[in-house]
């Protein structure tokens, strides 16, 4: 098989920045084979208000006309059961909770999901989702750290989904078996992304490499065998939400050591690369475009379109970096470095029609 055709896919976990990082990056969704995406929240300041959520859509909107954009609002002590009625008629599709000080922006994240109840059935009411990084912070007193934060987190992800059953959450970027069992093991309301990079990348692979650095860290060589079977069986609730999370490459590689794998622009070639690599080239189609859209139960997509890749002869490879800045936007410039800067690919888009 040398050529596969599917519909443009469903990114359902992307950051797409703001200012001159966002001019770069937004014209790449489609640009990927991605007709929606569900952008996250996470700005400076954080997307908190509806009309902030419309203002950042218009914005993604001018750079890429053709992309439908979920919006969602970032949980916080500001976001009230009003807010959540407000932002739900006018189309803004979730929330998103960081807990706080495990990643980018989430400084201003959440300690405690309790005090959030009234917010959560609000959302449940209005058919709101709850999208969830599912780590707690860092805690070296009680042996926690970053690589078993997803796992204790766990017993959140179980609690909320007891106390509102007909809740949609979403486990976001799941790196470990201990998530996929738990999710499995939930109602259908529990939906689960996967990122590209998790599918590929370990431990070894980023310790000490900073491009390969992104929160939750890739685990175990089992776990990613447990990310990679659960998308081999074509399991629904599994699907893409890439966490595509650009940063300039100065503040990967300086003090600030920002976490966050950039694969937008590339990201069916990647897929289709990595899932032939484990034999679940089958699954492309379900995992990226069907699975994402029945969860959201997407129906107002701007346009669908096809996407045909092609195989490569390994002689397709990834740019080593993508400018950004210098049009006097905001005054940041630099270069983000993607991931697997200058590898081969074994697939590349061929046309989008
Ligand atoms: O690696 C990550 N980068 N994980 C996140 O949760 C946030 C993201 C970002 O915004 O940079
Ligand atoms: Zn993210």
């Amino acid at each position: 098989m040398d050529t596969i055709t599917i519909p443009t896919a469903a990114d359902m976990h992307i950051h797409l920045r703001q200012g001159s990082l966002m001019n770069m990056v937004t014209p790449y969704v489609a640009e990927g084979g991605v007709s929606i995406c569900y952008v996250m929240p996470n700005l400076q300041p954080t997307v908190s208000t509806t009309e902030q959520a419309l203002a950042y859509k218009a914005e993604l909107e001018a750079l890429a006309p053709k992309v439908t954009f979920y919006m969602s609002l970032y949980l916080g002590p500001s976001l009230t059961p009003e807010e959540i009625r407000k932002a739900a008629k006018a189309g803004v599709r979730g929330v998103k909770s960081y807990p706080r000080g495990v990643t980018t922006n989430s400084e201003s994240g959440i300690e405690s999901y309790d005090i959030y109840y009234p917010v959560f059935k609000a959302m449940e009411e209005e058919g709101m989702v709850l999208n969830l990084h599912g780590e707690i912070p860092s805690d070296h007193e009680k042996n926690v750290c970053v690589m078993n934060a997803e796992e204790k987190f766990l017993g959140h992800l179980k609690q909320i989904h007891t106390d509102f059953p007909k809740l949609k959450i979403i486990l976001e970027h799941a790196t470990t078996e201990a998530a996929v069992n738990m999710v499995k093991s939930l109602g259908d309301t529990v939906g689960c992304t996967i990122t590209v990079h998790h599918l590929q990348l370990v431990v070894d692979d980023w310790a000490g490499k900073c491009h390969n650095f992104c929160k939750p860290v890739a685990k175990f060589p089992s776990d990613r065998a447990a990310l990679r079977k659960v998308i081999k069986e074509g399991h629904p609730r599994f699907f893409l939400g890439t966490d595509s999370a650009p940063h300039p490459s100065h503040k990967k590689e300086g003090p600030e050591a920002c976490a966050g794998v950039f694969t937008t622009p590339l990201v069916l070639p990647y897929l289709a690369t990595i899932l032939e690599s484990f034999d679940a080239l089958d699954q492309l189609r379900g995992f990226a475009c069907d699975f994402g859209r029945a969860f959201y139960e997407v129906k107002d997509e701007k346009w669908v379109g096809e996407v045909k890749l092609v195989r490569t002869n390994k002689d397709f490879n990834t740019p080593e970096t993508y400018a950004f800045g210098g049009e006097g936007v905001d005054g940041e410039s630099g270069k983000v470095v993607p991931f697997m800067a200058g590898k081969a690919l074994a697939w590349k888009i061929a046309s989008i029609n």
